[in-house]
């Protein structure tokens, strides 16, 4: 192995991008860059570890019975929302990468939980992007106690880790990753290769230290910055915060080691700062006055342990060519033409010559079999050009003979729609008979159509 020496090997690494590769070349193969490649020394991992101040001592093995799982506590945040979707809360030695634009609440949101962490012991907000006194001044703004957040601005590398050193705190926040930078990372500042090195070293310090680090990463609208992107395996959860309207905020989980990744967390951004919102279960239902207009079907849906409803939206028309398309972002098209089929077969209602466009209200996606029926409604709905009663919510999973099949947690889901204005809801026969008195019982689709539209809907073209 002559690659191997004492220290590392002589490679060349794009200043731009990080891209190493043996030889020198002027142009980067990887990024297009053009006079980018540097010389470096590739350390092997021995001397890594040893520049980080760690001996390089071989890894052991251990047996699992003997090891603390204390290694693995909690720390809540005391913001219920952001700690949901963490998976209860957040994990100590464990680094959480918050990415979302510019204006989107990031600051605010993590300023609120370091205050609130405060009370857990030493906290640490390192800003590069704002200056103390504005911090000061969001902080009085926000009504935290700004006694319990020491506040660190700077933006190289090496004045991060001696705070860090010194207060040794349980709770860290960086804002932004992407504002830090160091001398040994190349000259120029900003570049994918700088915030892979510093988000490596600060997460390394983190994994060592029973703290949370929290590290904030702009991402521009289309999400496809190349920044952010390269972090996402270097931290253990990846939240998004993401704009539903001017005030509502969602925060999901992309990426969690320590949870589900299913959990959202729901703020309203009011002026003190980010509060959750109360009962969201109707967030997603637009309010109409009267009757429903044709192609619209509500029906609750679970979003980690929560139930919201949610309007299906569908459109049918007429295809030009031989060729007919599905246009469903939100919803799988292959589950879009598959309830299509089923109901030209067993309603005899023609789909298969139509366009067909799938929408849903707030831009929830929706993964669940239990929409299948409320789909078929929608669908029906817009063929027919007859609109499905305002009152009432389905619910359902559709096999391909067209029956109505059971679905999970009926009763949470029943108990939604009763208490957000539909008393009314077609639902499948519940396993255990009676508890569901409120819903009325489909068996299949068929059924309910009928129950939908009436006895004598169309089962056919009304042009
Ligand atoms: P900020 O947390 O600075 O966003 P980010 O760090 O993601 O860039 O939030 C900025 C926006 O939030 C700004 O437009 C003002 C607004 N805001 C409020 O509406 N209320 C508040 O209490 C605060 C602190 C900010
Ligand atoms: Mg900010």
């Amino acid at each position: 192995m002559s690659a191997k020496k004492k220290t590392g090997t002589t490679a060349y690494r794009c200043s731009h991008c990080g891209y190493t590769q043996p030889r020198w070349l002027g142009r980067c193969p990887d990024c297009g860059e053009w006079n980018s490649l540097e010389e470096v020394v590739v350390e092997d991992a021995g001397a890594q570890a040893s520049r980080a101040g760690r001996p390089a001592v071989a890894p052991r093995a251990v047996p699992l019975s003997a090891i603390d799982a204390q290694d693995g506590a909690r720390l809540p945040t005391g913001i219920d929302e952001l700690d949901r979707v963490l998976g209860g809360a957040a994990m100590k030695r464990s680094a959480i990468l918050v990415g979302g634009e510019p204006g989107i609440g990031k600051s605010t949101l993590l300023l609120q939980a370091a205050a609130s962490a405060g009370t857990k012991g030493r906290v640490l907000y390192v800003s590069g992007e704002e200056s103390a006194a504005q911090i000061r001044a969001r902080a009085d703004r926000l009504g935290l106690p700004a006694s319990r957040v020491e506040v660190l601005c700077a933006s190289r590398l090496e004045d991060v880790e001696r705070a860090l050193d010194e207060l040794n705190p349980v709770f860290v926040v960086v804002d932004s990753i992407q504002t830090v930078h160091s001398p040994d990372a190349g000259a120029v500042p900003g570049t994918v290769n700088q915030l892979k090195l510093c988000a490596h070293e600060l997460v390394s310090w983190v994994k060592e230290r029973d703290a949370v680090l929290f590290l904030v990463a702009h991402v521009t609208k289309d999400g496809t910055i190349a920044g952010p992107k390269a972090l996402e395996h270097l931290v253990d959860t990846v939240l998004s915060f993401e704009r539903n309207d001017d005030e509502v905020r969602f925060l999901r989980a992309l990426k969690n080691r320590f949870g589900s990744v299913d959990e959202i967390g729901i703020f309203h951004m009011g002026q003190r700062g980010l509060s959750p919102v109360e009962d969201p279960s109707g967030l997603f239902l637009i309010k109409r006055a009267g009757a429903l207009p044709p192609g619209v079907a509500v029906v609750p849906v679970f979003e980690g342990s929560r139930v919201f409803m949610v309007e299906i939206q569908a459109l049918v028309v007429p295809a030009k060519g031989a060729m007919t398309r599905v246009f469903s972002d939100r919803v799988d098209p292959a589950r879009v033409s598959r309830v299509a089929a089923v109901i030209e077969k067993r309603v005899g209602l023609r789909l298969s010559d139509q366009d067909i466009y799938v929408n849903v209200a707030g831009g929830m996606r929706l993964t669940e079999s239990a929409i299948d029926l409320a789909l078929a409604s929608a669908l029906y709905s817009a063929r027919t050009d007859l609109p499905s009663p305002s009152s009432t919510a389905v619910i359902g999973e559709l096999s391909l003979a067209g029956e109505v099949r059971p679905v999970s947690k009926l009763k949470p889901r029943v108990k939604a729609a009763i208490g957000l204005g539909f008393p009314t809801v077609l639902a499948p026969e519940a396993e255990s008979s009676g508890g569901e008195g409120s819903s009325r019982a489909v068996r299949d689709i068929k059924e309910a159509i009928a129950s939908l539209f009436g006895k004598g809907a169309a089962t056919g073209r009304r042009e």
